[in-house]
């Protein structure tokens, strides 16, 4: 499959992408979370029971992996790549190094990895990985963003998605501006807005083709201590759309949002709407952690024995942002068995 082939291929109606790339540290935080020990076997155990659920595949067109992820292999000895292969869901990558802080610049961030990013693309090819995701990290206060800081993270993903189309890949361009905070909507739309337009016009100084690669962007939400709490579904969506239409070229054959937060319910509702308002110049899906992930988990609790219910719990989760992505989802499907 050419590049625009598969960048078309993981937002197909119906289907999104799971983000199951949480790196050694986070994916320890969320299994403290459910008192189960971060040991290799507990991880693969973990994946192998999301990447097992039968039916997720209706849903599911991609799963990003961690390098740990990427080479190991199943109970049974076929390797966890060959299992979503078999299920036709196309494997992908995290390639970032996570991120350090930005000089001269407090409180602020960049993300690392581009130092031999090339021959490590390469290597991940083999292995079986079709697309890439590489994420920075935004976030409000008072003082910030700089410019400076979007300037240098845009930058880097720009140069991260022209090395991963030389090696036949497929980038994710995830420039995350987070929910943390007590900002409003209409400064995360404000953020928002400037830190997409930094990243297109990178993007385009460095030549890369929109058409064989995915936006992984934030909604425009507000923060998670706003004084006026959540947002409606609605509000969210007119702010969302307002802001891509703005910034985001129809070359790009999709936007998968990251959940960044948002509780698993919320998450599929506010996809729901803002697709309901479509149609868009995009496809408008997801490529959610936590919030695919977060009632399989709590089912799981890292317990073969509860197998069964992580899986059902992930399924339902798949099956439901699956709706959203095509705005036919209802509230009332969450009672539904
Ligand atoms: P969340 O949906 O949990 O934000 O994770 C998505 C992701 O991949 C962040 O990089």
């Amino acid at each position: 499959m050419s590049l625009h082939e598969v960048a078309r291929a993981l937002v197909a109606p119906g289907k999104g992408i799971l983000a199951a790339d949480e790196s050694s540290g986070t994916i320890k935080k969320r299994f403290d979370g459910i008192g189960c020990e971060s040991t290799e076997d507990r991880r693969r155990a973990y994946r192998e029971m999301l990447f097992t659920t039968a039916g997720a595949a209706s849903n599911v067109s991609g799963v990003i992996l961690f390098d740990e992820t990427i080479r190991q292999s199943a109970n049974d000895g076929r390797t966890l790549v060959s299992i979503l292969e078999a299920e036709g869901v196309i494997p992908g990558i995290k390639v970032d190094k996570g991120t350090v802080p930005l000089h001269n610049a407090p409180g602020e961030l960049i993300t690392e990895g581009l130092d031999g990013l090339g021959a490590r693309l390469a290597e991940y090819r083999e292995l079986g990985a079709k697309f890439a995701k590489w994420r920075a990290v935004i976030d409000i206060s008072a003082t910030i963003p700089t410019q400076y800081c979007l300037d240098v993270n845009a930058h880097a993903l720009a140069r991260y998605a022209a090395l991963c189309q030389q090696e036949g890949i497929v980038p994710i361009i995830e420039p995350e501006v987070l929910m943390d905070g007590a900002h409003s909507i209409e400064t995360c739309l404000e953020v928002t807005t400037r830190t997409l337009h930094t990243v297109f016009n990178a993007c385009f100084d460095q030549s890369v083709d929109l058409r064989g690669a995915l936006l992984k962007p934030n909604m425009v939400i507000p923060g998670k201590l706003h004084s006026g709490g959540a947002a409606t579904p609605d509000a969210i969506a007119e702010a969302t759309i307002r802001c891509f239409e703005e910034t985001v070229p129809a070359a790009i054959p999709g936007i998968v949002f990251l959940s960044g937060g948002q509780s698993d319910t919320e998450a599929t509702a506010n996809l729901d709407a803002i697709n309901k308002r479509g149609p868009h110049p995009w496809s408008f899906s997801f490529s959610y952690g936590r919030a695919l992930q977060a009632p399989a988990l709590a089912a799981w609790k890292g317990l073969d024995a509860n197998i069964a219910a992580g899986q059902a719990a992930y399924g339902k989760r798949a099956r439901l942002n699956g709706a959203a992505a095509e705005g036919k989802y209802d509230n009332s499907m969450e009672s539904a068995s």
